[in-house]
């Protein structure tokens, strides 16, 4: 009782928590024990707290950030993402518009910003892992709803749709080999069927999570990444029209279903 405790009030230390999972029954009593509490929570208050703290070399907030829904209006604006703006004349998921934000209104250096998209095991997590959580939580209990009137936003759709079932790699996996059935598991692990709506929005609606065999909260962004590391494919970067289209088809997939972000993962 006490190590897990602990556990919650050092979210951070990933050691702690990766004995705690060491089996999957583990797992389920640890969700049991932490109830309605993930540790997302203090993430969703660090996010918060960073959109409002005045930051880089112009030393100003966030708040004139248009995240869609006009500057500044951070509630429900996570579940029309991924969407087509006409500042960057571009199809953004939301890491990369808080990316935009931050340099265009901030003046932070895109280079410094992006060298380390996503935190290691061991760190504390990054400003966008933390933006990202509290921008979901700004979203929670709200419809997916990702935009699909822009001629680019159907574009990427198709993309999407496209990459999700091409087969590439030392194994010839596509996203689809692991996820195109439903009831399918590898070891231990459920795959979603993510071309179901009801699979893709369960999916879709439970990141960014806190993974507690890390000791983080994880974007979808990392979350395709890891995928495509297990697919054996080259590192998926953040941002990449690969990533935002495969999270614009997933999210499509996923429309009508609810946003129950932060999620709490093994
Ligand atoms: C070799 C099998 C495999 C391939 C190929 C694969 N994945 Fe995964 N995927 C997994 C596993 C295993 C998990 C669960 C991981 C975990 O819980 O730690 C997962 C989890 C996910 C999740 C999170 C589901 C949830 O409900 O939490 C998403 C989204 C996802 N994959 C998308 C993709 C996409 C998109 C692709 C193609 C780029 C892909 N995956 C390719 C095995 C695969």
């Amino acid at each position: 009782m006490k190590r897990h405790h602990l556990c919650v009030a050092q979210f951070a230390v990933w050691l702690c928590s990766a004995q705690l999972v060491a089996d999957e029954g583990v797992f389920d009593q640890y969700r049991d024990l932490m109830g309605d509490e993930n540790p997302a929570v203090f993430i969703v208050d660090e996010g918060e707290e960073l959109w409002f703290m005045p930051g880089g070399p112009e030393s100003t907030t966030l708040e004139a950030c248009d995240l869609g829904l006009g500057p500044g209006i951070t509630a429900g604006a996570y579940v029309r993402f991924p969407r087509y703006f006409a500042d960057t004349d571009a199809v953004m998921d939301l890491e990369s518009r808080l990316v935009y934000c931050m340099t265009t209104i901030q003046g932070r250096d895109l280079k410094t910003l992006t060298a380390k998209p996503y935190s290691q095991r061991g760190d504390f997590g990054t400003e966008i892992e933390a933006l990202v959580t509290w921008l979901a939580a700004e979203s929670e209990g709200a419809t997916i709803a990702p935009e699909q009137t822009h001629a680019a936003e159907r574009a990427m759709f198709n993309l999407g749709e496209e990459i999700f079932f091409y087969r590439a790699g030392p194994h010839d996996f596509s996203c689809a080999t692991c996820h195109e059935q439903s009831g399918m598991r590898i070891r231990l692990q459920a795959l979603p069927d993510l071309t179901s709506q009801s699979g893709a929005s369960e999916a879709w609606g439970s990141w960014p999570a806190y993974r507690i065999s890390q000791g983080l909260v994880r974007t979808m962004g990392w979350r395709l990444r890891d995928c495509f590391r297990q697919q054996r494919w080259p590192e998926l970067q953040m941002g990449s029209e690969v990533s935002v289209a495969l999270q614009t088809y997933m999210a499509v997939n996923a429309a009508g279903g609810t946003m129950a972000a932060p999620g709490l993962k093994r």
